[in-house]
């Protein structure tokens, strides 16, 4: 009961916990940053432009560059400054042993991860403190909690400092490659505040990328990187707007498939809260609170437009503000209130224990007045992946959220990602999409038919991806509506059936999908999806057997 109890907790905060896991990650190749892998000389006669410098185009651009691709990338970012702490994008990436495949490759990449990130689930634990609304009640001091296995480390990490690390290994990587001559690896170029505006063919398979400010950029490779709403996709998948070529020979497997799941709509905004703010206990006496603590406030409301609280997730740094996310449905009362005045006083009467004129500082309630907030996305994803040109000699393919994108709830979303670049990498070397055999001995496919093998790996995972994002842990925010609060309890029961007839099964029966990808990071998407869906085969063929035997019963005792 106590592991059920930690698991819906955990539930609770899947976005905001990090799923453990187990991390036998298989090393896929001998090639890391900056250490260059002997063996033949690299071909590095061919070039490779992505669009997008997110967390995902920048893993991209280390893959590519080195052993065994040997790209000169060019990478295209529209904005001059991601790496900047920006109170608007102020999200936290976990990244879990399904993302860390991606950086057992770039070990330099990894330390820094680790010495940037605040872990979680590991032997540290992750731990979090409940506040009640009533100020009378005492506040529990934070506790650790986590998933049974405490092996397995995930790490919390800023979007902005992900995008810097990155950057950083893309520079120094670079510098290195300059200053010692070294031709065992390609050449990164980062173009920030440059914006993509379209790609062409010309000379039957070359690929140009066109961007806003006139420049352009020859490629063999072309890599979407570029996020959800992908204009590496739009250009593959409209034909009309962008000419007809075969660039758009797969249009339609191009266009989104979008779902609407349970937390799609709902809206996120995040108050600035100073480092370390100071709480009042019952009693009267003042303590800090922890920068690598969660922190979650119950507010005094709970009507279906006015139910709020207010959630922190760990921190690295000491000395930086503390984001306090709240996600509501838009119609809730928090939207229709345009003044940082009105806002603070909003505030106030729903969290009556916090001393707001000691934790926010005076100018940030009309900042966040005035923001706009993220939205979640629907479940969304487009089964073609990769394109390639009719000589097989060239291409497009994407990755990350160009390809699938999802509300926060499962914590997938940059762990799906780096996986796709993973995937990309064994491709492009010719290997196996789990195994590190060799497809081709090394020589005999061409880059086409590598891209080909690419999509027939991911889009089946994409799909997959999307459906446990659809039924995961939707409901984990507490959406206030009616028929949210119906389906959360509907959702919880589900889970729990299934996991008392995984328990009473001695595991035979496995469990909700969500905990199977929770404790088993070594399984694909799909593989878990398949799971689940035995279970839900057993349990219908075991309604069906008890109806069978209602119904038939009298003839048998007849
Ligand atoms: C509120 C919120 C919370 C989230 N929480 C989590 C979480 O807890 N865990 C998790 O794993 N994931 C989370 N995600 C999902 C996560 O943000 C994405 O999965 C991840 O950022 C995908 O990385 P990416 O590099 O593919 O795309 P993005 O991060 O979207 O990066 C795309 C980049 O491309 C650039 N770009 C776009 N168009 C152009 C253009 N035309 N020209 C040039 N550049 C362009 C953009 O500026 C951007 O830098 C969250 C998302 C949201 C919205
Ligand atoms: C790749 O970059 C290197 C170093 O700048 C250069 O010598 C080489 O010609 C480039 N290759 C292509 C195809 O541009
Ligand atoms: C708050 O007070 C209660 C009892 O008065 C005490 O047990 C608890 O540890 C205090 N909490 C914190 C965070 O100091």
């Amino acid at each position: 009961m106590a592991l059920l109890l930690a698991f819906i907790i955990c539930l609770q905060f899947t976005f905001v916990v990090g799923l453990t896991a187990s991390s036998t990650v298989s090393p896929t190749s001998s090639s890391g940053m900056i250490s260059s892998s002997g063996g033949r000389a690299p071909t590095s006669t061919k070039e490779c432009v992505i669009v997008g410098g997110g967390p995902v185009g920048l893993a991209a651009a280390l893959t590519l560059s080195n052993h065994p691709h040997y790209y000169n990338v060019t990478l295209i970012e529209k904005a001059t400054d991601a790496s900047r702490y920006d109170p608007t994008r102020a999200y936290l990436y976990n990244v879990n042993p399904r993302g860390l495949v991606w950086f057992d490759r770039f070990p330099e990449a990894r330390r820094e991860l680790e010495a940037r990130s605040t872990p979680s689930g590991g032997p540290g634990g992750t731990r979090i403190c409940y506040i009640p609304a009533d100020p009378k009640t005492p506040i529990v001091p934070p506790k650790e909690i986590g998933l049974p296995d405490k092996r397995d480390l995930s790490y919390w990490i800023p979007r902005n400092a992900m995008v810097g690390l990155l950057e950083d290994c893309c520079r120094k990587q670079e510098t290195q490659r300059v200053e010692t001559n070294d031709e065992q690896v390609g050449s990164i170029t980062l173009k920030l505040g440059t914006e993509f505006e379209s790609i062409s063919a010309y000379a039957n398979d070359r690929l140009a990328v066109k961007c806003k400010d006139g420049s352009c950029y020859d490629a063999d490779l072309v890599i979407g990187a570029d996020g959800m709403d992908s204009q590496v996709r739009s250009c593959l998948a409209d034909q009309r707007k962008n000419g007809d070529s075969w660039l758009q020979s797969k249009a339609s497997s191009f266009r989104v498939r979008k779902y609407r799941s349970p937390s799609t709509g709902l809206r996120l905004k995040s108050l600035q809260f100073e480092p370390n703010f100071q709480l009042v206990n019952s009693t009267g006496e003042k303590f800090a609170t922890q920068a690598e603590s969660m922190y979650v406030f119950r507010g005094v409301n709970s009507g279906t437009t006015n139910y709020m609280s207010l959630g922190f997730l760990p921190s690295k740094d000491p000395s930086l503000p503390r984001p306090g996310n709240i996600n509501t449905r838009p119609d809730h009362d928090i939207w229709k209130l345009d003044t940082g005045a009105h806002v603070k006083e909003y505030f106030a009467k729903n969290f009556p224990r916090i001393p707001w004129d000691d934790v926010v500082p005076g100018e940030e309630w009309d900042r966040f007045a005035k923001a706009k907030g993220t939205t979640f996305p629907f479940c969304q994803y487009s089964p073609g992946s990769a394109v390639p040109s009719p000589s097989m000699q060239t291409g497009v393919a994407l990755v990350g959220d160009a390809c699938h994108a999802f509300p926060p709830d499962i914590g997938q979303g940059i762990n799906a990602g780096l996986q796709d670049v993973v995937a990309l990498d064994r491709a492009l070397s010719g290997k196996d999409s789990r195994s590190d055999e060799s497809l081709d001995s090394g020589e005999d496919l061409t880059v086409g038919e590598r891209l080909l093998n690419y999509q027939r790996n991911r889009g089946p995972e994409h799909k997959a991806l999307i459906r446990l994002a659809r039924c995961g842990a939707p409901y984990q925010y507490r959406q206030p509506w009616m028929r949210d609060r119906i389906g959360r309890f509907l959702h919880t029961s589900n889970v729990i059936f299934r996991l008392l007839l995984n328990k009473l099964s001695g595991g035979l029966v496995p469990p909700a999908a969500i905990m199977i990808m929770a404790k088993r990071h070594e399984l694909t998407y799909r593989q878990v999806m398949r799971r689940a869906a035995l279970t839900s085969r057993i349990i219908k063929l075991a309604l069906l057997s008890l109806l069978w035997w209602k119904l038939f019963r009298p003839f048998f005792l007849a």
